[in-house]
């Protein structure tokens, strides 16, 4: 392209892109999604909570007020690559600083990628307290056709608030657990139990499928319908089409996928949606004892064609040992952007869990997460020549990758459960990633893997005692997590951190919003400096070295908001 015609489509784009400008109160309200009423966390009064809707090239500002009163929160924007904004991508005490009750606070970011995509609180353990929602960048020029769109949520719901389970689970008595989180009180599909989508015949629907649950996977299936797979964690893939009978499709914490469907003609018949989650991962003590027998994985909807036709029973699933899964190793981007090669930097993380005095947490390489004391992100453009240096980072498990190198991340899981890795800031390869029980990566791929054109997405489900291959270019300066996405376990430890070209990062005049500098003071957290908020880069006096308790003290309600308590 000329550089003329490259200005004149750069100019263009900037005139048809749009700000998408909300203000969103972030307040405790009382929902009963399953029947059983408790406090959740709503946006502006309703929950659930709104989708977020743009075009391809607008910019998004959204900015929050937390009004929750007795917790501190923050909102992340699950699978957007937050190119040049590191410092929007919001992780609590890695990308900014918790915010406070009271606080406002502006997110302002480039939806640069068409997409489905999820928001979620990243602060505290709290998005299974329902402050999650869809978020979509709308292509103008998608690469297949439909008439409409469908969004579909498949999640987990606990009666508990989060951060009571998460104290308990951090706990003597969670430890007794194996690592493994308490099950929920059952799944929902958007946010609800047996609901209703009307279809009309004949048509062509695009089914947004996110999953933002909290523990188990995944899986479900429209009743002989066929569909069709074309997006993936918001890259899309040549169509594969599964049929509507027998074959599962599955879905990790974090995933989304977009799957076309074709209405039937006949409208005297009315269809179920099933979808159960993976019983497999809730088994406790390495993998032995069951959960209760009665434990009811499933929950329900239907394609109504017909409201005065009766809505078909469900199958009972009860182990998905049996189903037949289409293997997500197998979709072909449809830019088929070729295996990243050769690499120049690889990664390997053992994982596991791990007892730390009497507390269930997860370690990478032997190290479980620790906060740091400064966000990290903070740390790198406030420790000048040690910005990649990783000790200025303290037990963030930081990873310290350099401009433009092909980084390849293996990851061995020792651990009996399953885990769904997500990383902040890019997409990434997926070379290989075998079934349960095949111990560490020995430098070998299984025979067919990697693929020419491996599949590219946000967030891959690691089987248990086995292993997996990612790559990814190191072409987004920033400050990213990579960690499960199994809630309990990110704030037990399960997280690492990419600290991607801090030489970068520190040499620009960047300089941190007012309003981000007023959230830290506030909480109150420190802004600079290294992990343990000192000046001199390796002086990591003061840094935290022990687990942290996670006694958030009282619960909302009843009455008037306890206080909060960090
Ligand atoms: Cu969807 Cu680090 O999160």
């Amino acid at each position: 392209m000329s550089s003329f015609l490259l200005l004149f489509s750069l100019l263009s784009s900037v005139v048809l892109a749009d700000v998408v400008n909300l203000h969103w109160n972030i307040t405790w309200v009382t929902a009963a999604p399953d029947g059983f009423a408790r406090p959740v966390i709503g946006i502006n009064g309703q929950w659930p909570c709104p989708e977020l809707r743009a075009k391809l090239g607008d910019q998004v500002i959204v900015t929050i007020d937390n009004q929750l009163g007795n917790q501190s929160t923050g909102l992340h924007w699950h699978g957007i690559h937050q190119t040049g904004t590191s410092y929007m991508d919001g992780a609590s005490g890695v990308s900014q600083c918790p915010v406070a009750p009271g606080q406002q606070f502006t997110y302002n970011w480039t939806a640069d990628a068409a997409g489905t995509y999820w928001y979620h609180s990243h602060d505290m353990g709290q998005y299974p307290d329902g402050l999650w929602g869809p978020l979509i960048i709308e292509d103008p020029n998608p690469p297949f056709e439909y008439d409409e769109e469908i969004i579909l949520t498949l999640s987990d719901w606990y009666h508990e608030q989060s951060a009571d389970l998460i104290s308990a689970y951090q706990s003597p008595s969670g430890e007794a657990l194996d690592g493994v989180a308490p099950p929920s009180g059952g799944a929902l599909m958007n946010s609800g139990k047996n609901i209703t989508i009307h279809v009309k015949p004949n048509k062509t629907y695009f089914i947004r499928v996110i999953c933002p649950a909290s523990y188990p996977g995944h899986a479900w299936l429209f009743q002989d319908h066929n569909q069709t797979t074309v997006e993936v964690d918001g890259t899309y893939v040549q169509p594969k089409e599964a049929n509507g009978n027998g074959l599962l499709t599955r879905i990790a914490p974090g995933q989304r996928q977009g799957v076309l469907i074709k209405t039937f003609n006949d409208t005297s018949k009315n269809y179920a949606i099933w979808d159960t989650m993976d019983v497999n991962m809730l088994f406790i003590n390495k993998g032995i004892i069951p959960p209760p027998m009665n434990y009811n994985t499933n929950v329900t909807g239907w394609l109504v064609y017909n409201e005065s036709a009766p809505l078909p029973d469900p199958p009972v699933f009860y182990s998905l040992g049996n189903a037949n899964f289409f293997d997500d190793l197998d979709y072909v981007p449809l830019d088929e952007e070729p295996l990243l090669e050769p690499v120049d930097h690889q990664i390997v993380l053992d994982t596991n869990s791990v007892n730390i005095s009497g507390i269930s947490r997860f370690e990478i390489n032997n190290y479980t997460y620790l906060p740091a004391k400064v966000p990290s992100f903070y740390s790198a453009i406030t420790t000048g020549n040690y910005s990649s240096d990783p000790e200025v980072y303290g037990h963030v498990n930081p990873i310290v990758v350099k401009k433009g190198e092909i980084i390849e991340i293996v990851i061995n899981n020792l651990n009996t459960n399953l885990h769904p890795w997500h990383m902040h800031g890019h997409q990434f390869q997926v070379l290989d990633r075998p079934d349960p029980m095949f111990g560490k990566f020995n430098g070998t791929f299984r025979t067919g893997y990697p693929h020419a054109a491996p599949v590219r997405r946000d967030t891959f489900m690691l089987q248990d005692q086995s292993w997996g291959v990612i790559r990814f270019k190191a072409d987004n300066p920033g400050v990213w997590l990579l960690h499960c996405h199994i809630e309990a376990h990110t704030s037990s430890g399960f997280v690492a951190t990419i600290i991607e070209a801090p030489e970068e990062l520190a040499q620009t005049n960047f300089r941190i919003p007012q309003d981000h500098i007023d959230a830290c003071k506030t909480y109150p957290m420190k802004y600079f400096g290294n992990a343990a908020g000192n000046i001199a880069p390796t002086n990591l006096t003061g840094a935290n070295v022990d687990v942290p308790s996670y006694d958030y003290g009282a619960m909302y309600p009843p009455g008037t908001p306890p206080p909060f308590k960090r």
